[in-house]
């Protein structure tokens, strides 16, 4: 039962393949629910088609299944938030539609929020939570962005990747390998057995932006090298290959990310997107925090990957500045991340 003042936000994600939604009374997440699709793992990657007919089948279960458990019914809620964008575009088609279809039938105002936004802010859920400025190293499927976060909505990018993402350089490296998508969980946990003994390709790239794709063509070359004289080659050696190319991912991304503290004396630093769910580099950042006197802040495992948990944590910023949407809302593939 909710009280009279009770701000209650139901949050809805389906940017790229996770069906996500979030119940938010004031500064607690109620419910996070998500239906994550395993179709995509016989392709070898995210099927765009195959994805938004997936949400269409999940986001009313997923909505009922998070408004259930957070003991509330749809007259209670106050607003409904859903990721305009980036992403997918029959993603987040599914995604709107159905945010702007239950806010018109409820007279009540809808709330888009910006997906990477979101992955910063997932920093405002739990304890401790970081203070202005803090720099951001987000890193996910579609995007690798170091951010300075001045406040809630005043968020620059100092740097961000060229060409692939950090997720792609995982998920592409783990395709070369034969692995099943997507392959960022399986090297980590393989990782954990092997040694890093193999390197590979280190790009040169100006200020504090990223390239991962001459690293995956290095990963293909030595994997086609050694396949000539050993067959047996990446069976045989799979946790040490899966523990070089984590450490040459978190290599690049920790050296880049210490440049920009350096260069800008800003010493609280966070992690968010689905590589921050990556135990090596969590490790390691924590050795660095130890041993440069960093804050460092490290989003819980559920808030690392795609939630509608942060979704409603970003609406929830803006429905105290009061940025409402109207029914003219539309997904947007590419929303700039300054809008
Ligand atoms: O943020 P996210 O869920 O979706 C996007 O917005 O892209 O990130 C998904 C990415 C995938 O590339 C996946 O392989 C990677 O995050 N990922 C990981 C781990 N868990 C998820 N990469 C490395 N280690 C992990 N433990
Ligand atoms: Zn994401």
């Amino acid at each position: 039962m909710t009280k009279l003042n009770d701000i209650n936000i139901l949050a809805i994600e389906s940017s790229c393949d996770d069906t996500s939604a979030a119940v938010y009374t004031n500064e607690i997440i109620k419910s996070n629910i998500t239906a994550s699709q395993l179709d995509h793992s016989l392709y070898g990657g995210v099927v765009p088609e195959v994805a938004s007919r997936q949400h269409d089948i999940h986001i009313t279960m997923v909505v009922d299944e998070a408004l259930k458990k957070a003991d509330i019914t749809t007259s209670e809620l106050s607003a409904v938030a859903v990721t305009k964008g980036p992403g997918l575009i029959g993603s987040l088609h599914v995604g709107v539609s159905f945010a702007k279809g239950l806010a018109l039938s409820l007279g009540i105002p809808i709330i888009a929020v910006h997906h990477m936004h979101a992955h910063i802010l997932s920093h405002f859920i739990d304890e401790p939570k970081p203070k202005f400025p803090f720099l951001c190293l987000t890193v996910s499927g579609g995007h690798t962005q170091i951010v300075r976060v001045d406040s809630y909505k005043d968020m620059t990018i100092l740097g961000e990747t060229i060409d692939d993402a950090a997720g792609e350089a995982f998920d592409k490296s783990g395709k070369i390998l034969g692995l099943p998508y997507p392959a960022g969980p399986i090297i980590d946990k393989n990782a954990h057995l092997g040694m890093a003994k193999y390197k590979f390709a280190k790009p040169h790239v100006a200020g504090y932006n990223f390239s991962f794709s001459g690293f995956k063509t290095s990963v293909l070359y030595f994997i086609q090298d050694r396949i000539k004289e050993d067959a047996n080659f990446v069976k045989a050696n799979l946790n040490d290959i899966c523990a070089s190319i984590q450490e040459g991912i978190i290599q690049i991304l920790i050296e880049k990310l210490s440049q920009a503290i350096n260069d800008t004396g800003i010493k609280s630093v966070a992690i968010a997107g689905g590589v921050s769910a990556n135990k090596g580099l969590r490790n390691q950042l924590a050795e660095q925090a130890e041993q440069n006197g960093w804050e460092l802040f490290i989003p819980d495992f559920q808030y690392c990957t795609d939630n509608a948990g942060m979704i409603g944590m970003a609406a929830y910023f803006k429905y105290l500045d009061g940025k409402f949407d109207s029914q003219v809302l539309s997904a947007e593939p590419r929303w700039p991340f300054i809008h």
